[in-house]
């Protein structure tokens, strides 16, 4: 929940977001990706991100790495945590939608609810929400970090899928299914979605 200072007084800015977005080339947008662990969120980010540097879009990407080693260090996966990081990284979405960018953000994020508080802190064509759908079969048998092996054995506790909730979600702007497409191809699809909402052209 957002909290209100007294005393303190919202500044406008005088640079508008509409003169960044003319001078961008693109409407600014979160490209929120959702997904269980080890389903290829942080891949697909990427890939999607280099072709939009490509096109010059300004962009900015946050993952688990470059925010729970950072702002959100003190957070751990307790259900509690885990809305204070969704809570913190959809501000600091909002702030880089604000500065006019294309910001993607590759976490977790398990529980619509939270999904959903970031969806309504934006204008409805500033939210984009992907749901990378790979089972939890295949991500346990990619495994990268040998995390699901952990938690089968209760070394990691409350780790999603296994102890700890995935709530689907209902009604992504896009419902990309990985089983059988490359990373490129998946990132293409999410490129496909952006031309068709006319964020880019
Ligand atoms: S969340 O649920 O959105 O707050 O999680 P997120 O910030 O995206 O962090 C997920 C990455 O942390 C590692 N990890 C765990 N994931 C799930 N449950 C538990 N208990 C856990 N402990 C550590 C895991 O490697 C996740 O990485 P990704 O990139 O999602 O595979």
């Amino acid at each position: 929940q957002s909290t209100t200072s007294d005393n303190v007084v919202w500044q406008n800015h005088t640079v508008t977001r509409e003169q960044r977005q003319v001078a961008n080339g693109h409407k600014p947008v979160v490209l929120w990706y959702t997904g269980l662990s080890g389903s290829g969120k942080s891949t697909i980010a990427n890939a999607v991100d280099i072709m939009l540097f490509e096109r010059n879009c300004h962009t900015y990407l946050l993952d688990g790495d470059n925010v729970r080693h950072g702002l959100n260090g003190d957070l751990t996966f307790t259900d509690k945590d885990r809305v204070e990081n969704i809570r913190r990284i959809g501000e600091v979405s909002k702030l880089f939608v604000d500065a006019g960018l294309i910001v993607s953000t590759a976490f977790i994020s398990p529980f619509s609810s939270d999904r959903k508080m970031v969806r309504t802190q934006l204008t409805e064509e500033q939210f984009v929400e992907i749901f990378v759908d790979t089972p939890l079969d295949i991500c346990e048998k990619r495994d990268p970090k040998g995390l699901y092996k952990k938690a089968r054995n209760g070394e990691i506790k409350n780790f999603t899928g296994i102890d700890s909730a995935y709530d689907v979600p209902v009604n992504p702007e896009l419902h990309l299914k990985t089983d059988g497409l490359s990373v490129e191809e998946c990132a293409q699809v999410v490129i496909n979605k952006l031309l068709e909402l006319g964020i880019i052209d």
